[in-house]
C-alpha cells in the first residue's frame, strides 16, 4: 500500500507545539547517536516529523538530511531550519520506498529512524533498504514503539483508532522481533543502551558491517 501522508499532515503543526515526551530518555538518545558520529558524516533521519533530531545533530555532522512521507511536517522542519540559522540540514519530502533515490547505495555514514519503524507496512524491506543505503561500517540508531511488550492489547485498539482516522496504521511487535529483524537485514554489534525509556520502545543501534 502506498504511504499516506494525510494523518500526519492534520496532525503536523499539533506535533509540532508537543512537548518532547521524555526529554531525559531524548537527551540521553542524542548522547548515544553523537558518539557514532563524525564531523564527516552525512546522516539521514528518516521520518524526520518536523525535524526536531535532525536539527538536534546538525552541528555533529557535515550534513544531515531529513526525509518526510508529510509535505506539512516539511514545511515546518525548513521553518524551524531557517529560525535557527542551521546550514547544513536539508528536508526531503517523499517515502521511504523505492521512489526515494536521493542517495546512491552505499553512500550514507549513519541512519536515524525514530518513531517510524512502527508505521511502515514492510519492515525488513525498509531495512534492507537502511542497509543498503549506508556504507560498510555505518551506523542505524532506532527508536521504534515495540508495542506488544505491553499488557494493553494494542493491536484492536489501533485498528479502531486508524479506522476512525485518529491514528495512523501501526503495526505491533516486540523489542527482540525487531532486533532479530535488524540481524536478518545484515547488521552487526547490535546494542540495546539504557536510555532510560519504557519497556515499550526499543532504541537499538547497530552497524553495517565491513
Ligand atoms: C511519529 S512521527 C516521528 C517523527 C520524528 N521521527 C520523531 O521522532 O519525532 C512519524 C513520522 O514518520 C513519517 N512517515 C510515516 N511513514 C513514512 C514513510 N513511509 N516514509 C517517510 N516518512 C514516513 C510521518 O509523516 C511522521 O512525520
Amino acid at each position: 500500500m502506498t504511504a499516506d501522508p494525510t494523518f500526519w499532515n492534520r496532525i503536523a503543526e499539533k506535533y509540532a507545539r508537543a512537548p518532547v515526551a521524555n526529554p531525559e530518555a531524548f537527551e540521553r538518545k542524542i548522547a548515544v547517536m553523537k558518539t557514532r558520529m563524525q564531523p564527516t558524516n552525512t546522516v539521514l533521519d528518516v521520518g524526520c516529523g518536523t525535524g526536531s533530531l535532525a536539527l538536534r545533530l546538525a552541528p555533529f555532522a557535515a550534513q544531515l538530511h531529513g526525509l518526510d512521507l508529510s509535505p506539512e511536517m516539511m514545511r515546518i522542519a525548513g521553518g524551524k531550519a531557517a529560525d535557527q540559522g542551521v546550514a547544513n540540514v536539508t528536508f526531503h519530502t517523499g517515502a521511504f520506498d523505492d521512489s526515494f533515490t536521493t542517495f546512491a547505495d552505499g553512500s550514507l555514514d549513519g541512519l536515524c529512524a525514530c518513531s517510524i519503524l512502527h508505521l511502515v507496512d514492510d519492515r525488513d524491506a525498509a531495512l534492507a533498504r537502511m542497509y543498503r543505503l549506508l556504507k560498510p561500517g555505518g551506523f542505524l540508531v532506532t527508536s521504534t514503539a515495540c508495542l506488544a511488550e505491553s499488557w494493553v492489547p494494542y493491536t484492536p485498539i489501533l485498528a479502531a483508532m486508524y479506522w476512525l482516522g485518529k491514528a495512523p496504521r501501526v503495526w505491533v511487535f516486540t523489542r527482540q522481533t525487531l532486533i532479530d529483524e535488524i540481524r536478518s537485514a545484515g547488521f552487526v554489534d547490535i546494542e540495546t543502551p539504557d536510555v532510560g525509556t519504557t519497556p515499550e520502545t526499543g532504541f537499538i543501534v547497530a552497524r553495517r558491517g565491513r
